[in-house]
């Protein structure tokens, strides 16, 4: 969508389009062309917005005390800057780019800010819920690469907020809850037991809950439990499986939905037996299958501008 203004002399635009150059041009000498790229595109097309919208000086003095105070709210325990490139679209967008379709390779989504490097092993048909309340749902699979040759020994990490829809983390007791890591057996299968997920919504306390307010969009997530999966000579799988059903799957906050992620989470009668023998009152299972790209598959870049 281009945005014209009909009063727009050709004069000015002239004018316009001299600064753009002028600031493309400024980047010649960048030694690192990657970079000199990628910052010549964003010169590009930051002029092209506000030269599109015609961008007032008190919008752009707006946007920049916004973009402050999404620097001021962040720290160790919150990352403003993630949440606002999640509910643009941005961080879902970098994902497609670098995981392009390969195949039947199950499709990739956002990481989110919930994951914790070391967390628990737990056996072939272990729990990853540990004190995280919810109803329990039994997880299998199996992990196969694009050739349809299962894939022994993968490393599958799973995690998810609790029934009230909070992560371990976000509690301040230290707890481990609802998350775990598992490797896939001889003929690439895997199972477990988790809490079925629920919606929550992302923080919504800070610039990016007032943006998401001031344009009648909701925070909250569709249902989801987080998978991330490893193997050698294959592209590292980050992705998440979606209940169906769940009334946010059409307006994920964080645009994170793909048709084929959304499994049935089948709940069962009262009295069904359980896979292992667990006796549960009531439960569900899904099976999620899953197709790891090859490694070759995953783009690179050189760029190094941080110290
Ligand atoms: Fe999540």
């Amino acid at each position: 969508m281009t945005i014209t203004s009909p009063t727009v002399s050709d004069e000015q635009r002239a004018r316009e389009a001299e600064l753009v150059e002028l600031v493309r041009r400024s980047f010649d000498g960048t030694p690192n062309e990657r970079l000199k790229t990628l910052l010549s595109s964003l010169a590009t097309h930051l002029h092209a917005f506000i030269t599109d919208v015609r961008l007032t000086e008190q919008e752009w003095s707006a946007a920049i005390d916004f973009l402050t105070e999404v620097g001021h709210i962040t720290d160790d325990r919150r990352q403003e800057f993630i949440l606002l490139s999640d509910v643009l679209g941005a961080s879902m967008q970098v994902i497609s780019v670098n995981n392009e379709a390969y195949g039947d390779a199950t499709q990739a989504t956002v990481f989110g800010p919930f994951f914790v490097e070391g967390s628990p092993e737990i056996e072939q048909g272990g729990d990853i819920a540990g004190p995280a309340a919810g109803e329990p749902c039994w997880v299998e699979g199996t992990v196969k690469d694009a050739n349809g040759a299962p894939i022994a020994g993968a490393k599958i990490d799973v995690w998810e907020a609790d029934e009230d829809g909070f992560y371990d983390v976000q509690y301040d007791d230290d707890r481990v809850a609802a998350r775990a890591h598992l490797f896939s057996d001889a003929d690439g299968s895997y199972r477990f037991w988790a809490v079925t997920p629920t919606p929550y919504p992302i923080p919504h306390d800070g610039p990016v809950g007032r943006m998401l307010e001031a344009t009648g969009r909701s925070p909250m997530r569709a249902s989801h439990l987080h998978f991330m999966v490893t193997a050698p000579g294959c592209r590292t799988l980050v992705t998440h499986i979606f209940v169906r059903g769940c009334e946010y799957l059409e307006r994920d906050s964080v645009f994170g939905v793909k048709e084929s992620l959304i499994l049935d989470f089948e709940e069962q009668a009262p009295g069904t037996p359980t896979p292992d023998g667990r006796e549960v009152d009531h439960w569900r299972r899904a099976r999620f299958d899953i197709v790891l790209a090859p490694a070759a598959a995953t783009q690179t870049s050189n760029v190094e501008v941080t110290s």
